[in-house]
Order: C-alpha cells, then structure tokens, then sequence
C-alpha cells in the first residue's frame, strides 16, 4: 500500500478520539482531528471558533463551508503526502463529497473508513463520564481509563474538565445528529467497497489490536492485487 488515507467513523464517544491517538503513534501520520481543531480555534478566540461555538455548544453540527475547508488544506499540505487520520470529518453527505472531490484532484484516493460501533447506551455511559485535557484533548474516563492523579492529564499535566457537549441533554441531541446526518455515510462508504467495521464495545486495547488485524489484511489484499 503506497499511502494510507484512513477515516475513523462512528458516533460521539465511540472512541474515535482514543484509537486516534494510538494510531497517530504506530502509524507516524497526521491526524486531523476536527472537534479538536474546533475546540482549539474556540479557545484562541478566532473567526472560525466564534462561528463554531454556538453549534457545538448545543451539540449541532457546524456548517460544512466552515468545515470543508480547514481539512481539504491540511489534506493538500506536504505532511499528509503518505497519508492522513481523519477524525468526525466526513460527518455528512456534502462533506463526504468535497473530501472525496479533493483526494480526486489531488489523483488520491480514500484507502479505508473504519466504522467504530457501539450502542447509545455505551456512548452515554461514556461521555458521561469522560474527562478532557484543556491543553490538547487527550481524553480519560473516570471509570474506564482514569487519569493518575484525579483532575491532571498524565500527558501534559494540564488540568482536565468535562467538556461542554458531555452534558446529558447535549449527548442525547448529538447521538440524533449522528443518526440523522452521519449515520447514512455507514451505507455510502460499504457501497464503495471502503468500510470496515471495528467493535467498539471491547476495550480500547482489543479495538487497537482489532484496527491492526484489519488495516495487516488490507496491506496484504493491496500487495496480493499488485
Ligand atoms: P467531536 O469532538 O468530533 O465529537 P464526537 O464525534 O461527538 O466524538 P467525541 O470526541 O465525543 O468522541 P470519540 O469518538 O472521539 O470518543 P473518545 O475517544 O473521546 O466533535 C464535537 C463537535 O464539533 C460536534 O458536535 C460538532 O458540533 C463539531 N464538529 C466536529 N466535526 C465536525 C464536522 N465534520 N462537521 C460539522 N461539525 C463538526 O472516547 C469517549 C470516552 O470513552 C472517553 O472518556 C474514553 O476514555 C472512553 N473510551 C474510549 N474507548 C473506550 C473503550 N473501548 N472502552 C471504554 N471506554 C472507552
């Protein structure tokens, strides 16, 4: 496999943001990560993280034509020229879309969607439950990976908060936007032959290894085709 051009899919919590951050590791590409991105542009206070802010805060998505464009330049940028993580984006058909127009004009292509699943019920359990740095977003659960020292990040030592759209009634209307927006992706991308699904009810460390046996079976099915 020349490049890999990898989308996590799934629905708020499912641990798209967990895997992410491994994968960014074993796999040494950029992840682009657009609720970070968001979250970070809120925090410094620019035209994009304004306009965002409202949207998030209610658990809507934010509008494609602000969204489109902050990936499609991080796509075209030198460090994604072996291949990219994206995280949350595509999150809806326009997007899904002008990411697939973009990789075409770039004579690129989408390597895999992995589909992250788990029921409603998980997804409450943990982002109820989930606490985030402020720093960098990385994320630990009370109950399912709790930080060393309660409050502190294990990574940055910064401090860590429940993040704004963790709040019940927030995570329910979430879980309808993924439903209503995201959810018809699953049937775009199985129909193009792209998506593989990964269960994401096992613990983080069985869905990585589940990740791994699943992206080793594409290398050798693109070295077999060669
Ligand atoms: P975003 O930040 O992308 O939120 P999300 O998709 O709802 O995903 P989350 O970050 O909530 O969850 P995750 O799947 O990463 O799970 P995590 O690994 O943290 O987007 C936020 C907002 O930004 C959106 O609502 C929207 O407004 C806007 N936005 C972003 N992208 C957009 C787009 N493309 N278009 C328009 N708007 C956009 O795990 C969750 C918790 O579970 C953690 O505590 C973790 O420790 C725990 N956990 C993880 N895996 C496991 C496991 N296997 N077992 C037990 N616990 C686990």
């Amino acid at each position: 496999m020349e490049e890999l051009n990898l989308v996590l899919l799934g629905p708020p919590g499912s641990g798209k943001g967990t895997q992410g951050e491994k994968l960014q590791e074993e796999l040494r590409l950029p992840y682009y990560a657009t609720g970070d991105i968001l979250r970070a542009a809120v925090r410094e206070g620019t035209d994009l993280g304004r306009a965002a802010k409202e949207f998030m805060d209610r658990g809507d998505l934010v509008p494609d034509e602000l969204i489109v464009g902050m990936i499609a330049a991080r796509i075209d940028s030198e460090e994604a020229a072996d291949g990219f993580i994206l995280d949350g984006f595509p999150r809806t058909a326009p997007q899904a879309e002008a990411l697939a127009e973009k990789l075409e004009a770039l004579g690129r292509a989408l390597t895999v969607v992995l589909l992250i699943d788990v029921s409603d019920e998980e997804v409450v359990r943990r982002l109820g439950g989930r606490r985030t740095c402020v720093e960098s977003g990385h994320v630990f659960h009370v109950e399912f990976n709790p930080p060393k020292q309660e409050g502190v990040c294990d990574i940055d030592g910064s401090e860590l908060i429940t993040r704004d759209d963790d709040k019940p009634e927030v995570i329910r209307h979430r879980l309808e936007q993924y439903q209503a927006k995201t959810a018809p992706l699953v049937e775009h991308y199985d129909g193009q032959g792209l998506l593989r699904r990964v269960d994401g009810a096992a613990s983080p460390e069985d869905v990585c290894e589940e990740i791994r046996r699943t992206l080793a079976t594409l290398r050798l099915e693109a070295d077999e085709a060669i």
